[in-house]
């Protein structure tokens, strides 16, 4: 008798912990597959990254479980329910700020942000702390198109967060932000974490992936062309670390002796190492030269993304990528 219940009671687990269910979803523009064949999953509580290049299909993707555009094929299951058509029930429980925000025009940012917290039925203190923690009640009062471009943006994330939706999709929120506003945004975005929202984000900061997101999926040519943790994706691209010595203490011939190095050039008044084997060159050329002023520099989630962007990317597109990689 538990044998027979407990199947179903892991299935509602299961089900309990997807927020987000995309199966093999298709969008087609005329003669140009979008999104071609995406599945992924994105749990409760967690933080997803969605990267690409321009045209990857990442906004397509995202207005796809937002509701706001209709798959070809596939299915969507969004907070246990269909976000196509139109779904009204979702939309309290979802924040969506879009590439291309739009707002009330001739309202100040603290009037534009008391009517969309009217129209979620959240009162006008919501709107108030959501502009304190996108830094905007300075400029509270000032005309909506009189706000920067980067003011703009602030006061889209507010409109997203300011009904305290459970599901928040961001696209290129930190896009047109100065670095302290974005790294501001980031904290704001780690309390809405901790508090055990999800959230979907997309970015071409890989700083920023790598510091936020818990998974990301890479999506070349509307294809996912990898999706795991920051973490796994860098370790398992097997990307070299690169070692910088200061030039004259150790010749490329004697670097290249060195188990464990692959390639060793003169650059830039420094002796250019570079191994998949770090611990082990490290204490080869501890040895031999010295540690110290040996800069060492780690594969990156960048270079994850640019190896894969690079070598997947192209078919359809402009090949100049590869001048860019002659160093
Ligand atoms: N409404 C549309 N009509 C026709 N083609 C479209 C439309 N929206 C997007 N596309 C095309 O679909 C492809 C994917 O676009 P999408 O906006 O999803 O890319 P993206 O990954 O979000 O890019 P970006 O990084 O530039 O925001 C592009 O080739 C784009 O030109
Ligand atoms: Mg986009």
């Amino acid at each position: 008798m538990t044998d027979a219940r407990a199947v179903p009671a892991e299935r509602h687990e299961a089900a309990a912990q997807t927020t987000i269910l995309i199966e093999e979803i298709r969008k087609r523009y005329g003669g140009r597959e979008a999104v071609a064949g995406v599945s992924l999953q994105v749990r409760r509580g967690e933080f997803f990254g969605l990267l690409g290049p321009n045209g990857a299909g990442k906004t397509t993707l995202v207005e796809i479980m937002e509701g706001l555009r209709e798959a070809d094929s596939g299915k969507v299951t969004v907070l246990g329910q269909s976000p196509w058509p139109r779904n009204v029930e979702l939309l309290p429980r979802m924040g969506v700020q879009t590439q291309s925000s739009a707002f009330f025009v001739r309202q100040t940012a603290r009037e534009h942000l008391n009517t969309v917290a009217a129209l979620f039925g959240v009162g006008r203190e919501a709107a108030d702390s959501a502009l304190e923690d996108v830094g905007l009640t300075g400029r509270r009062d000032v005309m909506v198109e009189n706000l920067s471009g980067g003011q703009r943006q602030r006061l889209a994330i507010a409109s997203a967060l300011v009904h305290g939706p459970e599901l928040i999709f961001l696209d290129e929120p930190t896009a047109a932000l100065d670095p302290q506003a974005r790294r501001d945004l980031w904290e704001v975005l780690r309390g809405l974490k901790r508090q055990g929202r999800t959230i979907v984000y997309t970015t071409h900061h890989l700083d920023e992936a790598e510091a936020l997101c818990d998974r990301v999926a890479i999506l070349v040519d509307g294809r996912i062309a990898a999706l795991d943790t920051p973490h796994n994706l860098v370790s398992s691209a097997g990307v070299p670390t690169r070692l910088m010595i200061p030039a004259g203490r150790l010749s490329p011939e004697e670097a290249l002796g060195i188990e464990g190095v692959d390639s060793a050039e003169l650059q830039g008044g420094s002796l250019v190492l570079e191994t998949r084997v770090s611990g082990q060159v490290l204490t080869a050329v501890d040895k031999l030269a010295g540690l110290s002023d040996v800069q060492t520099r780690t594969a990156t989630l960048e270079d994850v993304y640019l190896e894969l962007t690079g070598s997947l990317a192209g078919t359809g597109q402009d090949g100049d990528n590869d001048t860019e990689q002659q160093a």
